[in-house]
Parts: C-alpha cells; sequence; structure tokens
C-alpha cells in the first residue's frame, strides 16, 4: 500500500476565504443575518468536492458493489475500494482489510461491544473515562448488563484532565478492554492516547479510541498511536452523515465473529451452515453506504490537500482567541480548561439559563449546541446538566467568534 507523504511545514499560507468559498453552505443568510456555524463538534459542513462526489455517483454510476457484473457496478465498486484505500492510508493503517465500513462511531462501538464482546465474561471488567459520550457509555453498560461484567470509569480532574495515576490504578487483572476517548466532545480535552495505549498494552489489555471529536483536528497515525480500535464518523470530518469508520488492527479483527448477518458477509450459505467471508466484509452485511464511503474519501482528499497539520495550527491559534474574548464577558464560566485542548468552548452564563443561550444567540444568525451534549457523566462532574458549546472548525473565523462574543453579551443585556 502507498504511504501517505510527510507533512511538512506548510509551503503556503491558511487562505480562509478560499476554503469559505469551498462551503457552500457557510455563504447563506439565516434568520437576516449571515450564518455563522460554530456547532461543528454536532456536524460539519461539506466541500463542494463532498457535494460534487456524492452527486457524481447517484446521477452517472448508481450501482450496487461487489454482486453486479456490469459496467455501472464495476465502477461502483472500484470507486467503493479506492475509498478504503483512502481511509486506510490517511490514518496509516497497515491494510484497507483493516477498514471496516460503518454508519458512524455509534455503530463503530457497538460493533466492538457486540462481537469483541463475545469473550466477556462475568466479573471482567471494562475501564472508561468520566468525560466519555454516551456513545461510548451505554454499548458497554448493554455489554456488562448481557455478561455481568463490570464498568469501571476513570476519573478526570477540574480542568477535564483525565487522571492518569487514576486511570493506571484501575487497569487490573480482570481488565478486559480500554475505551477511551481521543478528543472530549463537551470540554474539548485532547487526552495523552499514546500513554492511555502502553499502560494498557504493558498489562496485556487492548484499547480503544473514540476518534470522532479528534479526526477533524488532529493528523491521525494509528500505527504510532498503536490502539487496537479507533472509531470515527466521516460527517464530523466534512464527509456525509451516515457512514463512519471502526479501524482495528488485522490479528484482532480476525479473531472476532460477525457482528450481523446477511448478504455480503458471506463466503458460502447453506442450511447445514455458513462460512464467512474475511475481514473487513465479515462486519459488513448488506448493502453498503456507498455514496458515503465515495463521499468520505472525497472529504479526506480535500482534508489531505490543506494539510491536517496546517488545520490544527489555525484552529489552535482560533481556540486561543476564542477563550480570552468569551473569559471576557462578565459572568462566564469555561467548562473545560484542560491545558491541551481541541477548539470546543463550552461555557455558562450567570443569570443566562444555558438552555436559552442557543436560542438567543440564534437570533443573530450563530449557531452552537446547548444542553448536555449526549456527555451527561462528564458535565455532571462541573455540577451542572447542561452548557453552551461553540465547536470549530477549519473555516471559523475570528469575526465569527466577534459575533458569538456581540451575541452573548446582547443576550445578556436582554435578560439583566
Ligand atoms: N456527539 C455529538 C456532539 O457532540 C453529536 O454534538
Amino acid at each position: 500500500m502507498t504511504r501517505p507523504q510527510v507533512r511538512t511545514a506548510p509551503a503556503e499560507p491558511y487562505d480562509i476565504a478560499r476554503i469559505r468559498a469551498d462551503f457552500p453552505a457557510l455563504g447563506q443568510e439565516v434568520r437576516g443575518k449571515p450564518l455563522v456555524y460554530l456547532d461543528n463538534g454536532s456536524t460539519s459542513h461539506k466541500p463542494q468536492a463532498v457535494i460534487d462526489a456524492v452527486d457524481d455517483f447517484y446521477a452517472h454510476y448508481n450501482s450496487n458493489v461487489h454482486r453486479g457484473v456490469h459496467a455501472l457496478s464495476e465502477r461502483a465498486t472500484e470507486a467503493h475500494i479506492a475509498s478504503r484505500i483512502k481511509v486506510a492510508e490517511f490514518i496509516n493503517a497497515s491494510g484497507a482489510d483493516e477498514i471496516v465500513f460503518v454508519r458512524g462511531t455509534t455503530e463503530a462501538i457497538n460493533l466492538v461491544a457486540s462481537s469483541f464482546g463475545q469473550r466477556i465474561r462475568a466479573g471482567d471488567e471494562i475501564l472508561v473515562t468520566e468525560m466519555e459520550h454516551h456513545a461510548n457509555i451505554v454499548p458497554w453498560q448493554l455489554l456488562c448488563e448481557r455478561t455481568g461484567a463490570l464498568l469501571k470509569v476513570a476519573p478526570m480532574d477540574d480542568t477535564g484532565t483525565l487522571r492518569m495515576d487514576e486511570f493506571e490504578g484501575l487497569l487490573g487483572p480482570r481488565t478486559r478492554l480500554v475505551a477511551a476517548t481521543h478528543v472530549s466532545n463537551a470540554l474539548g480535552t485532547i487526552n495523552p492516547v499514546k500513554d492511555i495505549v502502553d499502560l494498557a498494552h504493558a498489562k496485556g489489555i487492548p484499547v480503544l479510541l473514540d476518534g470522532a471529536q479528534a479526526t477533524p483536528h488532529i493528523a491521525l497515525d494509528v500505527a504510532a498511536m498503536d490502539c487496537d480500535f479507533y472509531a470515527f464518523s466521516g460527517h464530523k470530518m466534512y464527509g456525509p452523515t451516515g457512514i463512519g469508520v471502526l479501524y482495528g488492527k488485522r490479528e484482532i479483527l480476525e479473531s472476532m465473529p460477525p457482528y450481523q448477518g446477511g448478504g455480503d458477509m458471506i463466503r458460502k450459505v447453506s442450511f447445514s451452515g455458513t462460512e464467512y467471508a474475511e475481514i473487513p466484509h465479515r462486519f459488513e452485511a448488506g448493502t453498503p453506504d456507498i455514496a458515503g464511503a465515495i463521499g468520505l474519501g472525497a472529504a479526506l482528499d480535500y482534508l489531505s490537500e490543506i494539510g491536517l497539520d496546517r488545520i490544527a495550527a489555525y484552529e489552535h491559534e482560533l481556540l486561543l482567541y476564542g477563550t480570552e474574548q468569551l473569559g471576557a464577558i462578565p459572568g462566564l464560566r469555561l467548562i473545560g480548561t484542560a491545558a491541551n485542548k481541541a477548539g470546543i468552548l463550552s461555557f455558562l452564563i450567570e443569570g443566562v439559563p444555558a438552555a436559552d443561550i442557543g436560542p438567543l444567540v440564534d437570533l443573530r444568525g450563530v449557531a452552537i449546541r446547548a444542553g448536555h451534549h449526549c456527555a451527561m457523566p462528564a458535565l455532571e462532574h462541573f455540577g451542572v446538566g447542561a452548557t453552551a458549546r461553540a465547536s470549530l472548525g477549519m473555516y471559523n473565523t475570528r469575526e465569527e467568534i466577534d459575533v458569538l462574543v456581540a451575541a452573548l453579551l446582547r443576550a445578556q443585556e436582554m435578560l439583566a
């Protein structure tokens, strides 16, 4: 397999105007104001290249993969295979067979809980962290209910930083899997994933990393991280909804039973018994989201052309600016102040109920998320049930942060 090129220092400046022009949704007005889209943690907008790739599939070569013996099917199959290879290259997997296409992060984690989970017994332990979103909590709770296993939780401190001493102490003789987020969706914390993996591996424990919030912001290298599983969603990284990826090391995927039964995941079916297909097809029953995979491939091409390192550097600068500007608002409390953070600003404002902040800034054209962010335990740590959350993407600007700040000050005034 061709290896991704090593990215060197950016040769060109980060051309934000050109990048914004690639995203048609960003140019619109909402509520009579220019859209300021700061809800990228929920989902990102799509560049024209992704929209065109999906459109081209449906308009010109819509067809099923693997099974058709005709020109369109051949083309669709080739495009689907090419996308799997692009994903493998993008995350530095050792081969495309380590890439399982799924609906998104949630399905990827459910797949592992269901399939790898078949080796879990009563009294075994699964270790998660306190900052997980529900997709990396509930599948393990279901597994524990089914098997009598125990869910253990590694705590974080009051900045939202994982307590590595406590984490290490919780790795016990019955720990069968660590499932930890790479970046917290509610707090923005970037976890020290290599340390997490090294500590777990030292005790022979495999590690699943939830990359839903990391993949749009951090250049990924699963070989360097040495994780056993890595789960992520296409739609948060400028690709289509309905497509995501479970990366698994070849040996571990090969040792796992199928997740769902159906077409495309078998080698031979008879009423006396069925032989399953090789990985990754063993885990992909039924017609896949072909357009989604092709769109995801286009998103990866787009990101690779710009370079994740440049995106990360740009977003980091924007995060520092946003932290400073929001911090200057009287009565604003930032939730999640870890030293190592991705572009997520979760906050509360004295005198403004968290649930009202979203609708109030929406009047000014600003899209943020307000609520529990599907991470109730993480917020409980801070004694709150909800926050407002501005989540940054590669196309946001300082001017947009200024519009958010002005909208928040206006909301404060209205409720004073
Ligand atoms: N987990 C997604 C979010 O953080 C939906 O908004």
